[in-house]
Formats: C-alpha cells, sequence, structure tokens
C-alpha cells in the first residue's frame, strides 16, 4: 500500500500558492484546532458577504451542530452580486461546452441577470423560501442557474442525477414532497439523446405534491407537455425581470438536500444549510486548489453528486472562479475530448476521478500525447482511492510531472473536502489523501473509539464538527444520530476504513459498511437486493462488490428464484436491465449468479463478506452462472460468522 516515492512540491509552485510550506500549513491548522471559534469567525467576515453578523460563531448540541448562528445571508449573493462590482463583473463565470460542440461563455454579470429571471420564474409560480424544487437536467448551464435562483429565494433544492431512473426519482420528489420539478427535454450523452422528460412524466403519475413542472429545451425532440403542468423554460423567462434581490437568509436555511446510499434501501436525504457549507467550500478552493484569478478550473463531476454541488457551483463562484463545464462523455466523440478540451480552453486546475484516469490508461497514451496540456499545473482526484500506479501515470503523462496532484477525500455529508494535501505545503505521496485540512480532526480509531496508533487499519472518524457538516437527514433525525454519531460513541463515523503513517498521512482503504463505490457513485448493496426482489422471478438477492480494474467496484449479485422454469441467461441479462429501470443505468450489475439458497447465518443473515470473497477470488467467465450450490460454503464457515 505505501509507496516509496515522495513528492515535496517544486518551489515554483510554492513560491506562488495560497498556503506556502509546511509552516504554514501547519499553523493554520494549529489555530483551527486551538481557537476554532476564532478561526472560523475571522474568516467568515473574511471570505463571505453577511446581511447580518452572526450573535456566536458555534453551537453544538450532540449530534446536532448549528454555524454562525443568528447571521442572514444568501448563497446566490455570495456567488455572484459581491463579485458585480469587481474586476470580476465582466469575467467569465461558466465556460461550457455541449457534447456537440456547442459553447457558451456567462460573464458574472450575465450569470446574475439569468439568475435574477429564473429567480422571478420560479417566484412568479409562488415558490418561496422553506419550499423545494427537485432538479432533474442535464449538464447545461441552466443547471447551476437553477440551483442559484433557488438559493435566492431559499428555496431548498434538491439535483438528482440525470442517470436516475423515473423510479429512483419519484422516491426522491415523494420524500421531499417538492412542489416543483425543473428539467430538460433531454440531454446529450455519447450521441445519444437521455429523455429526460420521459422519466419525468413517468415519476409525475404518483407525486401529487409536484403543482409545476419546468421544462427547458435543449435537444429539441418531441416530448409531451401536460397542460397546465408543464411549462417551457423559455416561456416563462420571456419578460421576466431582471432585478430579483436576494432574500435575506439565516444561516442554517436548508440550501439543498442530496439523496445518498445508505447502508438501506432508503436513500438518505443529506441535509446541508447556507453559511458554514459555503465558506467551507470557499475556502477549500484556496486552500486544495491553490485557485488564483486567472485560473480557468475544470472539474468533471456531474452536479448531481455532491462534487458538482460543491466544486462546479458553489465554491468555484463563491470564490470568483472561472469554472468549466461540460455536457457530455469524456471519450465522445473520440476518447481525446478531455484532452481536447484542456488544450482548447487552457485549463489550469484539473478535478476528476480515479476511474476516469484508469480509462484514459487503458485507452492509451497516445490520446492525451496529441495534445498540448501545458496550461496545467494543479491536479485533482476525488470519489475512490486512487491506486500509486494510477497517480504515477497521471503526474507523469497528464502533468508531465509539473503538476502536484490533490487527492481529496471527503463525503456527501462533509459538504467540502476534509482531507488533502495543500499543494504549496504538503509533500505528496500517492495513494494518499495525505494531510487534513484545518479544523477537521480526524483520528483511526477501533469500534470501542480508542486511537489504534500509527500504520493500524481502524475506523476513520471525526471528532468535532466543521461548518460545512450535514446538518441531518431530511426528517430522520434519528438517522442521523444513529447512522454517524453513535456507532463510536461521540465522534462522527465516516464508514471508511483508513490507516494513518508515521508521518500522520491518512491512507484511505474503503467502505467497511454495506456501502459500494462503482465509479466514485456510492451505491448500497441494500438498495440494489430491494430491487431485485421486486422482480416476480426472484425470492431472495444478495448483493456484493466485486473488485473491478477500471471502476473500483463493479456490482455482483446473488439471486435465488421463485419456482419455475427460467432460463437463466434470459433471465440474468433482464434482472441487469431491471435495475438498470428500478434505480439507474449506473447501477446495472456486472454480474448476476443464480443459486439454490444464500449463505446465513443460524440467525439469518446474509454472509456478504463470504460472498465478497467468492466473488474476489472466484473467477467466472461471463456475466451471468447458472445455478450453483452455496449450501457447502455456507456449512463451512457459518459457525465463524454468527454475531
Ligand atoms: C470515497 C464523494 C478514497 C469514500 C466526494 C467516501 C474516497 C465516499 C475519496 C464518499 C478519496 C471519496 N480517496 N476514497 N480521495 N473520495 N472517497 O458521498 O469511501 O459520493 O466515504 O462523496 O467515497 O462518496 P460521496
Amino acid at each position: 500500500m505505501a509507496s516509496a516515492n515522495v513528492y515535496p512540491p517544486s518551489s515554483e509552485f510554492a513560491s506562488r500558492a495560497y498556503v506556502q510550506g509546511m509552516d504554514e500549513y501547519r499553523a493554520l491548522y494549529r489555530t483551527a484546532a486551538e481557537r476554532p471559534e476564532e478561526f472560523w469567525g475571522e474568516l467568515a467576515e473574511k471570505e463571505l458577504f453577511w446581511f447580518e453578523k452572526w450573535s456566536h460563531v458555534f453551537e453544538w448540541h450532540p449530534p446536532f451542530a448549528k454555524w454562525f448562528v443568528g447571521g442572514k445571508t444568501n448563497v446566490s449573493y455570495n456567488c455572484l452580486d459581491r463579485h458585480l462590482a469587481t474586476h470580476r463583473k465582466n469575467k467569465v463565470a461558466i465556460l461550457w461546452e455541449g457534447e456537440p460542440g456547442d459553447q457558451r461563455q456567462i460573464s458574472y454579470q450575465e450569470l446574475h441577470r439569468l439568475v435574477c429571471r429564473f429567480a422571478n420564474v420560479l417566484k412568479g409560480r409562488g415558490l418561496k423560501a422553506g419550499d423545494r424544487a427537485v432538479i432533474y437536467m442535464g449538464m447545461v448551464p441552466e443547471l447551476p442557474v437553477a440551483l442559484l435562483a433557488c438559493a435566492r429565494l431559499g428555496v431548498t433544492h434538491s439535483v438528482v442525477f440525470g442517470g436516475f431512473s423515473a423510479e429512483a426519482l419519484k422516491a426522491r420528489i415523494q420524500d421531499l414532497e417538492a412542489q416543483v420539478v425543473i428539467t430538460g427535454d433531454g440531454s446529450w450523452r455519447r450521441g445519444k439523446e437521455v429523455r429526460l422528460k420521459d422519466a419525468v412524466d413517468e415519476a409525475l403519475i404518483e407525486c401529487p405534491s409536484v403543482k409545476d413542472v419546468i421544462v427547458l429545451q435543449r435537444t429539441g425532440s418531441a416530448i409531451a407537455m401536460k397542460e397546465g403542468r408543464d411549462h417551457w423554460w423559455h416561456d416563462l423567462d420571456q419578460g421576466a425581470s431582471e432585478v430579483c434581490p436576494a432574500e435575506e437568509l439565516d444561516s442554517e436555511h436548508p440550501l439543498y438536500v442530496l439523496y445518498t446510499s445508505g447502508t438501506t434501501g432508503k436513500p438518505k436525504g443529506i441535509v446541508h444549510t447556507t453559511a458554514g457549507y459555503l465558506l467551507q467550500v470557499t475556502a477549500t478552493m484556496k486552500w486544495v486548489f491553490d485557485l488564483r484569478d486567472e485560473d480557468t478550473y475544470w472539474c468533471t463531476a456531474d452536479i448531481g453528486w455532491v462534487t458538482g454541488h460543491s466544486y462546479i457551483v458553489y465554491g468555484p463562484l463563491s470564490a470568483g472562479a472561472t469554472t468549466m463545464m461540460y455536457e457530455g462523455a469524456p471519450d465522445f466523440p473520440q476518447p481525446d475530448r478531455f484532452w481536447r478540451l484542456i488544450e482548447k480552453y487552457r485549463v489550469n486546475i484539473f478535478y476528476t476521478s480515479p476511474t476516469a484516469i484508469r480509462s484514459f490508461i487503458r485507452q492509451g497514451d497516445q490520446w492525451p500525447n496529441a495534445h498540448d496540456l501545458s496550461s496545467l499545473r494543479l491536479l485533482g482526484s476525488v470519489g475512490e482511492p486512487i491506486n500509486p500506479a494510477a497517480w504515477e501515470w497521471y503526474y507523469k503523462v497528464i502533468g508531465k510531472e509539473r503538476c502536484p496532484i490533490v487527492d481529496t477525500w471527503w463525503q456527501t455529508e462533509t459538504g467540502a473536502i476534509m482531507i488533502s494535501a495543500m499543494p504549496g505545503a504538503v509533500p505528496l505521496k500517492p495513494g494518499s489523501g495525505s494531510l487534513p485540512q484545518p479544523g477537521i480532526l480526524c483520528d483511526v480509531v477501533d469500534l470501542m473509539g480508542k486511537p489504534v496508533g500509527d500504520n493500524a487499519e481502524g475506523f476513520l472518524v471525526i471528532k468535532r464538527p466543521w461548518p460545512s457538516i450535514a446538518r441531518t437527514l431530511w426528517r430522520d433525525p434519528d438517522r442521523y444520530r444513529q447512522q454517524y454519531w453513535e456507532r463510536i460513541e461521540g465522534v462522527y463515523m465516516t464508514g471508511d476504513a483508513a490507516r494513518r503513517d508515521e508521518d500522520g498521512y491518512y491512507w484511505i482503504l474503503g467502505r467497511v459498511d454495506d456501502v459500494m463505490n462503482v465509479s466514485g457513485h456510492r451505491l448500497s448493496t441494500m438498495e440494489i437486493e430491494s430491487a431485485l426482489v421486486r422482480h416476480p422471478a426472484v425470492a431472495e438477492a444478495a448483493v456484493v462488490g466485486k473488485p473491478h480494474e477500471i471502476t473500483g467496484q463493479a456490482v455482483a449479485c446473488f439471486v435465488t428464484l421463485k419456482k419455475g422454469n427460467w432460463n437463466h441467461h434470459e433471465l440474468g441479462e433482464e434482472l441487469r436491465k431491471w435495475v438498470a429501470h428500478e434505480i439507474g443505468s449506473f447501477a446495472k450489475p456486472e454480474q448476476i449468479r443464480f443459486t439454490d439458497s444464500l449463505p446465513k447465518t443460524r440467525s439469518g443473515k446474509i454472509m456478504r463478506r463470504l460472498l465478497r470473497e467468492i466473488v474476489t477470488s472466484n473467477t467466472v467467465a461471463g456475466d451471468v452462472t447458472t445455478l450453483e450450490d452455496l449450501s457447502v460454503v455456507t456449512r463451512l464457515s457459518a459457525q465463524h460468522d454468527e454475531d
């Protein structure tokens, strides 16, 4: 696991960096740890605009935290209005390229205009602070416009990734009781149209809370429009006023809910609020991405996931960056699309996932080598552990041994980056996220909460709340307490295993719960199992993550069938499609294995550990196997697996 190579920052990078050298990093870290209220209070005054100052920085009624109590601010104001009185007024805020090659460059001033107009559209539909909007769109500039318009009014938004199916969309709309859905006719992906509006129509059959659907025209294909409910964005926008003052919202006003997979079949609605969230995403833009005003910054995530919320929209715009967005697939029309974009727009900071990096490696060096990547000065990685070999490739072939790589560890729940090098300060070790950010007091402990010490494996925990921590789960504070704060008494349990080395560097070893990480997307084993047992042929299902060379993990399913004469090959295919239909195509199992019975403990718990061993050690040809007998392994292993 440990890598021999250590890469200190070059003096050239360090001399211009936001945080220069280990002493500066340590001083920041120490102040934040020893005098947190002073540290965050000063930062909040410096980095954010306030309508009204807070009365105190921090309130902690375990496990519930509040930050900047009594303060009034607005995220949209911080991302837009405050830049308009500066040199950034005509700076490009969003640099966008569609998959077909169309381009847009939207200045801060223009973005402000678009957001105000759309906020007035929402107001015109009767929406106000505290209402909920579900947003289901492709990666087009109107997506951040919709987010910022909601934030302007205090309408809590929930973005549902465009790859989720109608079923998954429906469950989220229902849970939130959203009043409005903002969507598009479709979106382009690998030359094909993702038919967003069709999925919305299917979802809304059972969503009585939704009064209005606002539809952006992107692909121009034919869609159904329901009279009275569905409206074209461009129709409503016509004549909308460009004046829309930002609401003066409480620091703790819920900015958004983002659903993520947990350890049960039901996704968790992670709630992020206003001021603390914005402060920490803004600060990490500088500490981690070392953002300078002249940079072109590109995070390749989708805004449907937390990375896009924090590091395409809110962090970069609050920090006054030029943030780039690309609509489509990395390999369309050819595997060099990303390198082409970096060359064309002279991208300086590039932030992507290990899965993407591993698939670039497989496609071959000729693709990046055919492009001028000399504008790059900093690279980033997020979403899953990056293996040292992929790190070295990224460093050499993309960064030409000039660009530091920030391996950023964080989660939907943490809101902002928790562990990452500050690139002008911290020497890099490939495969390690390195050191915690200021204010983040991590440790590696056993189940009793006892620190395991250097180089031992244990649970990664955070000992004190930070400004961007998720405040609760939507309408489920008990589950928030149980999931994060009670498994190990009194600390935030991340769900990841880790090891800390003798230099204090953290090495993330992956999830310790029933959450899989496929291409950096979080998937719950239980959610897929529940989807499988809804199929009429399936009696029982168990799902585990199987190591995968490119995507980190892949979904492997063990299925027992109801009585009947099944064609296993056909049924396997059908079940894979079924999961895509129930959840989304990114959750499609790689492997379905039929078995007579599932290995269980005597108390009836499925022995997933055993199944993980089976899928890890045993290579099965093809995607689907015919019936296998797991009863033997069950008998052999059962006695070791009792609680
Ligand atoms: C994993 C994505 C290793 C981890 C921002 C975490 C990582 C989960 C890294 C959160 C990293 C994320 N190194 N593992 N740099 N970043 N993870 O909520 O298991 O989609 O718990 O947030 O991804 O995934 P989520």
